[in-house]
C-alpha cells in the first residue's frame, strides 16, 4: 500500500506497526520497490487468496500455521475465531508487540506456540487452546513449507486433513529455482542465500505435482493447484504497473473429506 498504487490487493498497514521498523524499512535492499516487485506481489496474493477462501467458505475458525506478522485477526472484526500457530520464539516476540500496541484480543485470537519440526501436533495444541475440530475450519500455511523438512510438511498436512469434512487448507510452496522465469531467478537465489545466512535455510522446494501429491497422500479429498499465473489472472490482470506474482509461490487448495475428526 505504501509502494504500489491502488487498487490494493490487500489492505494491511498494521503489519508494519507490529514489525516496529519505523521508516528504516525503505532503505533495506530487500525492500527495493522494482526489483522485489514479484516477491511483494506473491506475498500479498497468497494472503488475499487465503482470506478469500475463508470468506467464501463460511467457516468460523481460521488457523494460520507459521503466522509470522499476519494481521488478519486485527484487520477483520467478524465472528471468525483465529488461531495463530508459530515457532515459540517468533510468537513470543509477536505477542509482546501486540500487547505493547494494545492489539491482542484473546477472545478473538489464540496464540499457540508449536515447532513443526519437534514432533509436536499443531492440532492437539490448537484443540487445547479452544479449536473445535468438529467445526469446518480454514487453515493457511503461507510462506512456510520452504523452511520445513518434507516429513514436517507431511505431518502438518495430515493433521489438517483430519479436521471436519469441508475444512479447507491453503498452503503455498516455492518451485525449484530452475523452474522460475529468468527475470525472477536472481531474486529467488538472493532469497535462498538470505534465508541460509539468517539461520533459516530453505529445505523444501516443490514442483506443482509434488505439492499436490503431498496433499493427496495426507488424506485430502479434493486437491487443486493455483499457480502464480492463476493468481495473476485472478488479482492482477487489470493492472498496468507491472505488479504481478508470476514466478513467485503457487498455492495448493485442498479440502478435507474425512468422517474421522480430531488430533492424531
Ligand atoms: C516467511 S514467514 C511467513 C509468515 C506469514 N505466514 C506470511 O504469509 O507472511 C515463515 C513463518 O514460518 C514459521 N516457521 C518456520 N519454521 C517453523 C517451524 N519449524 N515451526 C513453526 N513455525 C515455523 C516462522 O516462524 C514464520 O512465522
Amino acid at each position: 500500500m505504501l509502494v504500489d498504487d491502488p487498487p490494493h490487493i490487500l489492505d494491511d498497514l498494521l503489519g508494519l506497526e507490529v514489525a516496529g521498523v519505523g521508516e528504516t524499512w525503505r532503505a533495506r535492499p530487500d525492500m527495493e520497490p522494482v526489483r522485489t516487485r514479484a516477491n511483494r506481489a506473491s506475498i500479498i496474493a497468497r494472503s488475499r487468496a487465503a482470506e478469500d477462501t475463508l470468506s467464501t467458505s463460511g467457516a468460523c475458525q481460521y488457523v494460520l500455521l507459521g503466522a509470522g506478522l499476519d494481521t488478519f485477526a486485527q484487520r477483520h472484526k467478524g465472528p471468525v475465531r483465529v488461531f495463530e500457530i508459530d515457532a515459540p520464539a517468533t510468537q513470543a516476540w509477536k505477542r509482546d508487540r501486540l500487547v505493547q500496541l494494545g492489539l491482542l484480543d484473546p477472545a478473538r485470537l489464540r496464540l499457540v506456540p508449536v515447532d513443526f519440526e519437534a514432533g509436536e501436533s499443531w492440532l492437539a495444541k490448537a484443540v487445547e487452546a479452544g479449536l473445535d475440530p468438529t467445526e469446518p475450519t480454514v487453515v493457511s500455511m503461507l510462506g512456510v513449507t520452504m523452511y520445513l523438512t518434507a516429513e514436517a510438511i507431511s505431518t502438518t498436512l495430515r493433521q489438517t486433513a483430519s479436521l471436519a469434512a469441508g475444512s479447507i487448507m491453503v498452503f503455498s510452496y516455492s518451485r525449484p529455482i530452475e523452474m522460475a522465469p529468468s527475470e525472477v531467478r536472481s531474486i529467488l537465489e538472493g532469497a535462498t542465500k538470505g534465508a541460509a545466512a539468517s539461520g533459516h535455510p530453505w529445505l523444501s522446494l516443490l514442483t506443482p505435482d509434488q505439492a499436490a501429491d503431498l496433499a493427496r497422500e495426507a488424506g485430502f479429498a479434493d486437491v487443486n493447484v493455483m499457480t502464480s499465473t492463476d493468481l495473476h489472472e485472478r488479482y492482477f490482470a487489470h493492472r498496468h504497473d507491472g505488479l504481478s506474482p508470476i514466478g513467485g509461490e503457487d498455492l495448493v487448495i485442498a479440502t478435507a473429506g474425512r468422517d474421522r475428526v480430531g488430533p492424531e
